[in-house]
């Protein structure tokens, strides 16, 4: 029998025939298993998982960048979906509420910052950031601005995979099958401070940032603009961590120009960075948040929008509706066992486990910035990156045959054989990104350095071999000002 009592163990042969034969993996190369095993993950237990052939692995991602209570409060978070299951196993919030749905809301306005009171929920990121699409269209609608539809977002940053959030996505090889997307979207440069302009300050980094931004709207027709969107820090392309000054500056910007300022903590929100959102450590005051992964530490599908009251105040007037609603937004088990995440949260203490270690977790990520093949260590709380570059002093970077090489070829398969899942990503220029569950140890952020200390060692190694070399790319001084997408 499984642990679930459900029916009989499949053997991991079994496991391994069914899942080449039926199963779709989500961005995943199905190729490589002609040759190879499909990697099985069967339990969990703390921040280590075990594959179907009994090896443990430390989740440096934590799970993707959600479990952030690891994998051993499953039984009593479980507990509290079996109580819902009995009491209300589903109910709508489609002109319904319903207990834990009611008091879901009231937890996470409680946590948030400012008066952003009034919750929507979802089954995950990418629809939160679908439903503000929405909301926010309709919102600029019932102001009487018929034409405020378009968004603003940055370059590299992932929003989410169905069409509208795609469109807010700044990855382009994700969205090029599907084009055309959703009209009036534009990009912006991200917070890479890394790749910015040799000799530039910092303040000037920001004040490049905010005229570019400016020059967006202004470009566009500030009337025209409905919405900025911005995580705190920027996950896709490694961590960019805002400059100072920036959110204050992006904050008035959209204040002057009546345009609604969104944050998309789907992966910052609760805890990641050490609050219960990255809109409270950076102050960037945000009228809308999405959240999502972290709410349930992902035992449970769930997302949601967050909106302030003024945001919120026309739909609550005479006999306008927010015109959107999906069947399991606010589902009733999810909320409970959301709740049950946050108390688990607060009474282990998670949030100052992260403010006590992030330190710590930066300095020993800074040994390993001494290596030749990491060019820039960055990031904040238990959400951190390294940069792999071929050349330390001009900060080249590898091409995209060698990064597929290095990421795909090479660290991927060790990280995996050393017992370390983090991501080693390339859709902007190559990194390593760690996001361990928020109750990792000292003990085992060493783990991290360790195993990453011998494999970037080997990894160098591997690049200075003939076969591996390449053309390179040059990417430290050049900045494109504005796509058109
Ligand atoms: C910042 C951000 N927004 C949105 C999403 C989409 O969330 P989901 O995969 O739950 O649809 C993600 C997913 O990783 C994300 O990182």
């Amino acid at each position: 029998m499984t642990s679930n009592g459900s029916q009989a163990a499949l053997s991991d042969d079994r496991l391994q025939e069914l899942a080449k034969r039926h199963l779709m993996m989500h961005f995943t190369r199905h190729s490589t298993f002609r040759n190879e095993d499909v990697p099985i993950i069967t339990r969990g237990e703390g921040c280590y998982l075990y594959d179907s052939k009994g090896k443990r692995y430390f989740d440096g991602l934590a799970g993707l960048f959600c479990t952030q209570i690891g994998y051993s409060f499953g039984a009593e978070l479980g507990e509290a979906a079996a109580t819902q299951m009995a009491e209300l196993p589903f109910y709508t919030n489609w002109s319904y509420a319903h207990p834990r749905s009611i008091e879901l809301a009231a937890k996470v306005a409680e946590l948030a910052p400012g008066d952003l009171n009034r919750a929507f929920f979802v089954s995950g990121g990418s629809e939160a950031n679908e439903a503000i699409i929405k909301l926010v269209r309709q919102y600029h609608q019932l102001q009487g601005h018929h034409h405020r539809y378009k968004m603003i977002a940055r370059r590299i940053a992932y929003h989410g995979t169905t069409l509208g959030a795609l469109s807010l996505t700044g990855i382009y090889p994700l969205k090029t099958p599907f084009e055309p997307l959703m009209a009036g979207v534009r990009h912006v440069s991200n917070t890479n401070r890394y790749r910015r302009p040799h000799g530039e300050s910092e303040q000037e980094f920001t004040q490049f940032l905010l005229d570019e931004l400016r020059g967006v709207i202004e470009q566009e027709g500030p009337d025209s603009v409905a919405a900025v969107f911005m995580e705190p820090v920027q996950n896709s392309g490694g961590t960019f961590t805002p400059p100072e000054g920036y959110y204050q500056g992006v904050r008035a910007i959209c204040d002057e120009y009546g345009v609604l300022l969104v944050a998309d903590e789907v992966i910052c929100g609760f805890g990641r960075l050490g609050e219960w959102f990255g809109s409270t450590r950076y102050d960037i005051r945000p009228d809308i948040v999405t959240f999502a992964k972290g709410v349930g530490s992902a035992h449970v599908p769930l997302g949601g929008v967050l909106m302030t009251d003024d945001v919120a105040g026309p739909f609550l007037e005479g006999t306008t509706v927010l015109n959107h609603g999906i069947t399991y937004g606010g589902h009733p088990v999810s909320a409970a066992v959301a709740l049950k995440n946050l108390e688990v949260m607060e009474r282990e203490d998670v949030l100052g486990n992260v403010r006590r270690n992030e330190g710590y977790f930066q300095e020993l990520l800074e040994k390993l910035g001494e290596k030749p093949i990491v060019g820039d260590v960055r990031g904040a709380g238990y959400f951190r990156s390294l940069e792999l570059v071929k050349d330390k002093d001009t900060k080249e970077t590898f091409d995209d045959e060698e990064s597929d090489h290095l990421l795909r070829g090479f660290l991927s398969g060790r990280l995996w054989d050393a017992g370390l899942i983090c991501r080693a990503d390339d859709r902007g220029d190559p990194v390593i990104q760690l996001s361990p569950p928020l109750i990792a140890t000292r003990e085992e952020l060493d783990f991290i350095h360790d195993v990453l200390d011998t494999v970037l060692d080997e990894a160098w190694d591997e690049m200075q071999r003939p076969h591996s070399h390449g053309s390179g790319k040059v990417v430290t001084g050049g900045r494109q000002v504005v796509d058109t997408n």
